[in-house]
């Protein structure tokens, strides 16, 4: 078994087969870990994001996730593939209709025809309880809750199937900085207290990369221009990082 969750191998992606948004990325995310994927707005980061979770077919190159070569999966099967990942976006994305609990069971629902009700709520509770929402708040809608709990439930949610892989894409773009702390802890307690699991967080936030992350990719202009550990990213002589790291540090 590798040990690397994911693997990209020269993977270029075009839309309308002439411009390249992905122009040949490499990346071996690892088992275990949790790495950030960072990069000026519109290099990329989330296009790789949408691969991963093989919602978009490479133009060419490979894409492996957990032993498993997309390219050898049809559409049904990318269904049930994706149970292995839960994913939480800018937006928490909660239905508005559904309360917190409701929302919880919804992946559940989805995909554990085998789990009794009694079960699924069970389950749906524990995870609210994980992400520390008080239980007072389980019946209420999402506009009844406070955007911190918001984001506690998505992350609920994402933990629903108990994936193997965590995906976060900005999950602390346009939030206040006390949110954004707490909302970064809840991603490394997430990460620390299921051992095994791959957490992969796209952030425009460099603080919070170096600071949780174990490894960090930055994008750029379609490609990987350094992978590494903070550390590697601090020591780094490359024009295009410096650039980057200072002006991300400076505020
Ligand atoms: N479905 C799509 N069709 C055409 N272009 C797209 C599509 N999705 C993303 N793009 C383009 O790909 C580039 C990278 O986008 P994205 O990955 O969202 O950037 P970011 O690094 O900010 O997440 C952008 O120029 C965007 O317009
Ligand atoms: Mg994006």
């Amino acid at each position: 078994m590798s040990l690397n969750a994911i693997e990209l191998k020269d993977v270029k992606k075009t839309f309308d087969g002439s411009d390249y948004v992905l122009k040949g990325i490499d990346l071996e995310i690892k088992k275990g870990a949790l790495t950030a994927i960072i990069g000026f707005s519109g290099t990329g980061k989330s296009v790789v994001l949408k691969h991963i979770l093989g919602l978009y077919r490479p133009t060419s190159g490979q894409i492996n996730v957990l032993g498993q070569d997309l390219s050898q999966l049809n559409n049904n099967d990318l269904t049930r593939f994706r149970c292995q990942f839960g994913v939480l976006f800018q937006s928490a994305a909660l239905f508005d209709d559904m309360t917190v609990l409701e929302n919880v069971l919804f992946p559940l629902d989805e995909h554990r025809r085998d789990l009794s009700y009694q079960r699924k709520i069970e389950i749906a509770n524990e995870k609210l309880r994980q992400v520390g929402l008080d239980p007072k708040h389980f019946q209420k809608l999402p506009s009844q809750i406070s955007g911190g709990m918001q984001k506690r439930t998505g992350l609920a949610r994402a933990l629903a199937l108990d994936p193997e892989i965590l995906i976060y894409d900005e999950p602390t773009t346009g939030l206040d900085p006390i949110l954004t702390e707490m909302v970064d802890n809840l991603i490394l307690e997430t990460h620390k207290h299921r051992p095994g699991i791959t957490s992969v967080m796209v952030s425009h936030d460099l603080h919070a990369a170096f600071r949780i992350a174990d490894y960090v990719a930055m994008l750029d202009a379609g490609k990987v221009l350094l992978y590494g550990t903070p550390e590697d990213f601090y020591n780094s002589d490359i024009e295009h990082v410096k650039k980057f790291v200072s002006k991300g540090l400076r505020h």
